[in-house]
């Protein structure tokens, strides 16, 4: 394996600590003297905006974007560019990646008490998930500085679009995944784009630590979250939503919450589309994690946001089963300083908040779902109030996990777990299919029984 030849371009940008604000070689993830993450700003910024651009240029450029057959046009991310670090074109891994809907939900918007809600649906990315937004610039990063191998741990997202961007970029690639704790649908992703994949006896957090250590001793590049390259692409997803508002930010937006990264990246977009004279204010983004998987949730309310408190995680919802977020101190910056807060949410809130999305004709995975449900509970509580606008964050495709679907409408997905008997409520939800014979007497006469 040779070793790359990292170029950097510090006019454009520069990567620099969170905690004492040291700068930090280009292809580098945390900080050498205080060992916290670091991230990408603009130095250029400070004269005009990016390349000079006046706010109301910038949004009719990216607008207009959309209408151009341009190689990067075509992506939701780099229609962005200005606001990303520089990648020559040349390098540049795409697969039309952005520019995802925006769906209104009235049905769920009536049964959490709303007037309006929509979903930013990041599963509509082209592997399934947002990390596809993160993974076309770090995997272009890569390329361009002459890395031949990438790598990362994952709870299945992470690992199937970084297989995927490697094999359309000509890298190979490392996925690390916790060995019978992710959902067939991505393993099968993983193996399917050709990445060398390993399931270690071990969970996702216990995955990062091995990872670690193989890219300290290979030349590797990591392309997990703590990559502020993805971070950098995630952050495209809000300036895309502020556009589809016509750049009228929502009250709030919910975010679920893993590793941390989406969180935090979606708020350093709207600190920047405020810096940048796009948007007069920001909206309120809280995060909303799984009750068994609450690293955040906990930090916050046990030492109010001073020092980590790690878990051992235990979700259903496998893409967040994560008890030591890498990100957390940024997602705890954002929550901060856009005033919005943290929940929690039980197995069987999850289980419900899913079949709500997936009747509005939509979908999403279990991870995506907590959304809804710690709506739910904010709504209650009077942190969102009833006229409020508010966008979720779907981060996940519905076939991500048709395994968890699949036992959800056959009524056994809680069996043999500590919530077994306890989910009668979800009845309601629960869809069913029906065995019948061939026989058209027999499935009219069903189809009679159900038209109320
Ligand atoms: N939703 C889905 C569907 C995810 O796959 C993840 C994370 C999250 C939410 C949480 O996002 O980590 O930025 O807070 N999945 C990672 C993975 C960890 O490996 O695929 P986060």
């Amino acid at each position: 394996m040779a070793e790359p030849a990292i170029q950097a371009d510090p006019s454009v940008c520069e990567l620099r600590c969170i905690g004492c604000g040291r700068t930090a070689l280009p292809d580098r993830f945390r900080c050498e003297y205080c060992r916290d993450l670091l991230e990408i700003l603009y130095p250029g910024w400070r004269n005009g905006g990016p390349a000079g651009v006046d706010p109301a240029s910038l949004k009719t450029l990216w607008r207009e974007r959309r209408t151009s057959l341009a190689r990067p046009d075509l992506s939701g991310v780099w229609r962005f560019r200005e606001i990303l670090p520089r990648i020559a074109e040349q390098e540049i891994i795409t697969m039309g990646e952005g520019d995802t809907p925006l769906y209104e939900l009235p049905q769920c918007a009536k049964s959490v008490g709303l007037r309006c809600l929509y979903a930013k649906h990041q599963g509509m990315n082209p592997t399934g998930s947002f990390k596809d937004t993160g993974m076309t610039v770090a995997a272009s990063f890569a390329r361009q500085a002459g890395y031949r191998w990438v790598a990362c741990a994952s709870t299945g997202n992470t690992s199937a679009s970084m297989a995927a961007y490697a094999a359309r970029g000509g890298l190979h690639s490392l996925v690390l995944i916790p060995d019978g704790k992710i959902s067939w649908g991505k393993l099968s992703q993983s193996l399917d784009y050709g990445a060398i994949t390993c399931q270690l006896r071990t969970d996702f957090d216990g995955c990062v630590r091995v990872l670690n250590e193989v890219v300290e001793r290979l030349p590797v590049y990591l392309l997990n979250s703590v990559n502020p390259y993805r971070v950098e692409g995630q952050k495209t997803a809000a300036f895309e939503l502020l556009e589809q508002l016509d750049w009228e930010p929502p009250e709030h937006i919910i975010v679920p919450g893993g590793n941390l990264a989406n969180s935090s990246a979606i708020g350093k977009a709207l600190r920047e589309m405020k810096d940048l004279g796009l948007v007069a204010r920001l909206p309120r983004v809280s995060v909303i994690q799984a009750q068994g998987a609450n690293p955040l949730v906990r930090t916050i309310r046990e030492t109010k946001g001073e020092k980590l408190v790690p878990v051992h995680a235990e979700t259903m919802a496998s893409a967040i089963r994560i008890g030591n977020p890498a990100s957390w101190k940024k997602a705890l910056r954002v929550i901060r300083e856009t005033s919005g807060t943290v929940e929690q949410v039980s197995e069987i809130e999850i289980a419900k908040a899913k079949a709500e999305i997936g009747a509005e004709g939509i979908g999403c995975e279990p991870a995506s779902a907590v959304t809804l449900a710690g709506l739910r509970k904010l709504v209650e509580q009077g942190f969102v109030k009833n006229d409020e606008s508010v966008v979720l964050v779907l981060t996940g495709h519905v076939l991500k996990d048709a395994d968890f679907t699949l036992k959800f409408h056959r009524g056994d997905l809680f069996e043999g777990t500590a919530d077994a008997g306890e989910e009668p409520d979800l009845k309601a939800f629960r869809r069913s299919p029906v065995a019948l014979d061939p026989n058209v007497e027999a499935v009219i006469d069903l189809v009679r029984s159900r038209d109320s």
